[in-house]
C-alpha cells in the first residue's frame, strides 16, 4: 500500500478517469449548498473544473460534474477523490524530495482524514464551511507539486488552488497560502457562495486551509483554560475553594470544534451539557470518549445534571436534539444555570451551520437549498426563543458569554433581545472579559506541534520537554502571568492521560513569547541530538495574540477604533514569513464568518539543526511581539507591561508606546471647540 501510496502521489491527476471512489460508512456529508449561479456562471464554473483534467476526458465528464453542480451546489469532482486511505503517515513515506514538503503533505493528509475531518468527501475539515480545497483535482495537484518540490522552489496556493512551483531559496516559505481574499467591497456572504460555486474561492476557517487544524484537541485546551478563567472571573472560584466543582455550563455543540467543550467541561471539573442536533456527531464525539454521557429525552437531561451537581462530579453529558428546547426547559423550570454560552457554527448561518428549532435536521437540509428565503425566517425565529430563554436565566444570575461564533451578531440580525440601550451587546465576547486580558495581553496564545514520525513515544518525550520548559519558567514568572504558567504546567502534565489524540500526533498549550520560544529550542535540541526521532512541525491556531484582526472576537477587546482594520493580520503574515516559517497562509473569514474577519498562520519544520534555532528565535518574536505592541498601542495596560519587558529582554525592539490622555481632557477640550452635545 505504501509504494502504491507513493505512486499515486506523484502521478497526480491521472490521465484517464479514474473509477468512482467507494463511499465507507459513517461519513458525514456537507449539505448540499444553494443553488445561486446563473446561466452563464454555471458553464464558466463548469468550464473552471474541467481546467484541470486534459482535454480528452472533458467530453465524458462534463455531463458529470454538471449533474455535481445541480446536485450539490458545488462541483468538488468526487471521481479523483483517492482510493488510498487518507491519513497522516510517518513523514518518511511521504514522495518528497525535501522534508519540509513532506511535513507539509502529512498536515495536508491530517487535515482530510474521516476521523479528523467534518465532512472529508467533501473537503472541509471542520466549521461547516473550513475547506482545504474546493476539489479533489486541486488535492491531487498540490499532492503532486510538493513531492516534487525542492529547497530552491515555494508552491503557491490561491484558496486551494496550486498556481505552481516558483522559483525561491532555502529560507523561504515553501508553501504561502492564502484563502478568500477578495477586494474588500466583495465580501458580503452573497459573494462567496457565487465565487465558491464559481470554484474561484473558498472559506480556510482559520486552521483548514493552512493544514494546521489537529483536531478538536487544538481547542480542548484553549476551552479548559476559558471555562477555568469564566469561573474565576464571574464565579468567583478559587483553586483552593474546589475551582468549578458543582458549576453548570450549559452550550451547544459536537462538532469539528465545539467537540472540544464536552472534554474540557470535565478537564476544567465542571458539569458541561452539550445539546448537538445531529446524531452522527453526537455518535463519533461519545465513541472518541470527548463525551461520557448522552440523552435523548430532557426529563433524564434534568435529573441527571441534579445528581452530577448533588455529587460535585465533573461530568459531560450530550442532549441529542435542538439546542434552542434545551434552554426553553431549563429557563420554564427555573434551574439554576452558572455558565453558558454556544457554539453552533453561526458563522454560516443559513447554510447548514445553525438547525432552528421546529425543523427536524433533514428538513433544515432540504429547505436551505429549495426554500432559501423561508429557512432564514426560521433561523431568525429559532434565534429570537433562543436568546430569551437565555435571558431568562441570565436574569437569576447565568454568566453567558459569546463563543466567537458570531452568536451574538446573528442574534442581533435576527432582532433577538441582545441589545444594551447604549448599542452594546448585553453579553461579553469570551475574549473581551478572559482571553483578551487574561491571555492575549500577556502574548499567551495557542502554540500546538505535530511530531512527524507519528509515534505516540516522540509526543510523550515532547510533552515531558514542555513540561521542563514550563516548570522552569513557572518558578520566575511574575505574578501577573503565574497563574497561566501553572494552569499550562496542569494541563500538559496530565495531556497523555486525556487521550486527546484524534489523526496526527499532535499537542497544544498556551504559552507567551518566551516559552513558546524555549520549548521551541528544546524540541530542536532533542531532535538533533535523537530524544526525538524525526521532525516536528510547529504551528498555532490563528485565533491568538497577533494573528487575527476579528472585531466580534481576537480584537474585540482593542477599543481605539482599530478594532475593524486588519493591518496586524496582515503584518504578522508577512513578517513571519521573512523570519523563517516554513509556510504561511492568510485567510478572509475564519471563526466568524466571511467578511468578518482576517487571519493567518504558520508552520514551522523543525529539523534539528541550528539554522533552525535561529529561524525559531526571530520568528516566535515577532509572531508574538506584533500583537502585544498593537495591543498596548490600543491601551491595554497589560499589553504595555508585556511589551515594556520584552523591550528590556531585547534592545533592538523599540515599539512606540502611547501618551494616554485624561478622559476629562480631552472631554473639555471638545466641548471648548464644539461646544456641550
Ligand atoms: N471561540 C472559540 O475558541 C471557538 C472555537 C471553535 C469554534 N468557534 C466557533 O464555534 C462554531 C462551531 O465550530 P465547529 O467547528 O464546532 O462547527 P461545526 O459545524 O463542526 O459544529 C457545530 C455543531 O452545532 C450543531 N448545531 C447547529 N445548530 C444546532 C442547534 N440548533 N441545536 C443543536 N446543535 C446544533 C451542528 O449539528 C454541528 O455539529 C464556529 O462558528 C466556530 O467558528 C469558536
Amino acid at each position: 500500500m505504501s509504494d502504491d501510496f507513493r505512486e499515486l502521489v506523484t502521478r497526480g491527476i491521472p490521465d484517464h478517469l479514474p473509477p468512482m471512489p467507494p463511499e465507507a460508512p459513517g461519513i458525514s456529508h456537507a449539505p448540499r449548498r444553494r443553488q445561486v449561479l446563473s446561466g452563464a456562471q454555471r458553464e464558466l464554473a463548469l468550464t473552471n473544473a474541467l481546467r484541470y483534467v486534459p482535454e480528452g476526458l472533458h467530453a465524458e465528464l462534463a455531463p458529470e460534474l454538471a449533474r455535481e453542480l445541480a446536485t450539490d451546489g458545488r462541483i468538488y469532482m468526487r471521481r479523483f477523490r483517492p482510493h488510498y486511505p487518507m491519513h497522516a503517515r510517518p513523514i518518511d513515506e511521504y514522495p518528497a524530495r525535501c522534508q519540509q514538503a513532506a511535513a507539509v503533505m502529512l498536515m495536508i493528509t491530517n487535515n482530510l482524514d474521516p476521523a479528523v475531518a467534518q465532512h472529508p468527501y467533501e473537503l472541509i475539515t471542520y466549521g461547516g464551511n473550513g475547506a482545504v480545497f474546493q476539489n479533489w483535482a486541486q488535492y491531487l495537484r498540490t499532492m503532486q507539486y510538493l513531492s516534487r518540490m525542492t529547497q530552491e522552489q515555494t508552491l503557491v496556493m490561491y484558496s486551494g488552488h496550486p498556481l505552481g512551483l516558483f522559483p525561491s531559496h532555502p529560507e523561504a516559505p515553501r508553501v504561502v497560502v492564502t484563502n478568500g481574499m477578495v477586494v474588500p467591497n466583495y465580501s458580503s456572504q452573497d459573494d462567496y457562495e457565487r465565487m465558491n460555486a464559481l470554484g474561484v474561492t473558498s472559506y480556510g476557517q482559520m486552521t483548514a486551509g493552512s493544514y494546521m487544524y489537529i483536531g478538536p484537541q487544538g481547542i480542548v485546551h484553549g476551552t479548559a483554560i476559558t471555562l477555568l478563567n469564566a469561573g474565576r472571573r464571574y464565579l468567583g472560584c478559587s483553586d483552593e475553594g474546589g475551582g468549578l466543582a458543582g458549576k453548570l455550563l450549559v452550550t451547544s455543540g459536537l462538532g469539528g470544534m465545539s467537540g472540544a467543550q464536552a472534554k474540557a467541561s470535565v478537564i476544567a471539573g465542571c458539569i458541561g451539557v452539550v445539546a448537538e442536533i445531529n446524531p452522527d456527531a453526537v455518535k463519533k464525539r461519545h465513541e472518541q470518549g470527548w463525551v461520557q454521557e448522552v440523552e435523548r429525552d430532557l426529563d433524564r437531561v434534568l435529573q441527571r445534571i441534579e445528581r452530577a451537581r448533588r455529587e460535585k462530579q465533573p461530568l459531560s453529558l450530550a442532549y441529542q436534539g435542538n439546542v434552542v428546547h434545551l434552554w426553553e426547559r431549563l429557563a420554564r423550570e427555573g434551574l439554576t444555570v452558572d455558565m453558558g454560552s454556544d457554539q453552533t457554527s453561526l458563522h454560516n448561518p443559513f447554510a447548514g451551520g445553525y438547525y432552528p428549532a421546529g425543523l427536524t435536521l433533514e428538513q433544515s437540509n432540504q429547505m436551505l437549498s429549495r426554500d432559501p428565503d423561508g429557512f432564514r425566517e426560521q433561523v431568525h425565529a429559532s434565534l429570537r426563543r433562543q436568546v430569551a430563554a437565555i435571558n431568562a436565566l441570565a436574569g437569576r444570575g447565568m454568566a453567558f458569554w459569546d463563543y466567537g461564533n458570531a452568536f451574538l451578531l446573528q442574534a442581533s440580525r435576527a432582532g433577538a433581545e441582545v441589545m444594551r440601550p447604549d448599542g452594546g451587546f448585553r453579553y461579553p465576547s469570551y475574549v473581551e472579559d478572559i482571553m483578551g486580558p487574561m491571555c492575549f495581553d500577556h502574548g499567551f496564545g495557542p502554540f500546538r506541534w505535530v511530531c512527524t514520525s507519528c509515534d505516540p513515544l516522540d509526543l510523550e518525550t515532547t510533552d515531558g520537554i514542555a513540561a521542563q520548559v514550563l516548570e522552569q519558567l513557572s518558578s520566575s514568572s511574575p505574578p501577573e502571568t503565574r497563574q497561566q504558567m501553572l494552569d499550562n504546567l496542569r494541563w500538559i502534565r496530565a495531556a497523555g492521560s486525556h487521550r486527546m489524540v484524534v489523526g496526527s500526533q499532535a499537542r497544544i498549550l498556551y504559552s507567551d513569547c518566551e516559552g513558546r520560544t524555549r520549548i521551541a529550542l528544546a524540541f530542536n535540541q532533542a531532535i538533533r541530538d535523537g530524544r526525538i526521532h524525526a521532525p516536528v512541525v510547529l504551528g498555532r491556531d490563528h485565533h491568538d495574540v497577533s494573528g487575527t484582526d476579528s472585531p466580534f472576537r481576537e480584537t474585540a477587546d482593542i477599543r481605539d477604533g482599530s478594532m475593524f482594520c486588519a493591518d496586524m493580520a496582515v503584518h504578522n503574515v508577512i513578517g513571519d514569513g521573512f523570519r523563517g516559517a516554513t509556510w504561511v497562509s492568510l485567510h478572509n473569514g475564519g471563526g466568524v464568518g466571511w467578511g468578518e474577519v482576517t487571519n493567518g498562520g504558520f508552520g514551522m519544520v523543525l529539523d534539528g539543526s541550528e539554522a533552525v534555532d535561529r529561524r525559531i528565535q526571530q520568528m516566535i518574536h515577532w509572531d508574538v511581539n506584533n500583537g502585544i505592541a498593537r495591543r498596548s498601542w490600543a491601551g491595554n495596560a497589560s499589553a504595555r507591561f508585556t511589551l515594556e519587558r520584552a523591550m528590556a529582554a531585547e534592545p533592538r525592539l523599540e515599539a512606540t508606546l502611547p501618551h494616554a490622555a485624561g478622559a476629562e481632557l480631552v472631554r473639555g477640550a471638545l466641548a471648548g471647540v464644539y461646544g456641550g452635545e
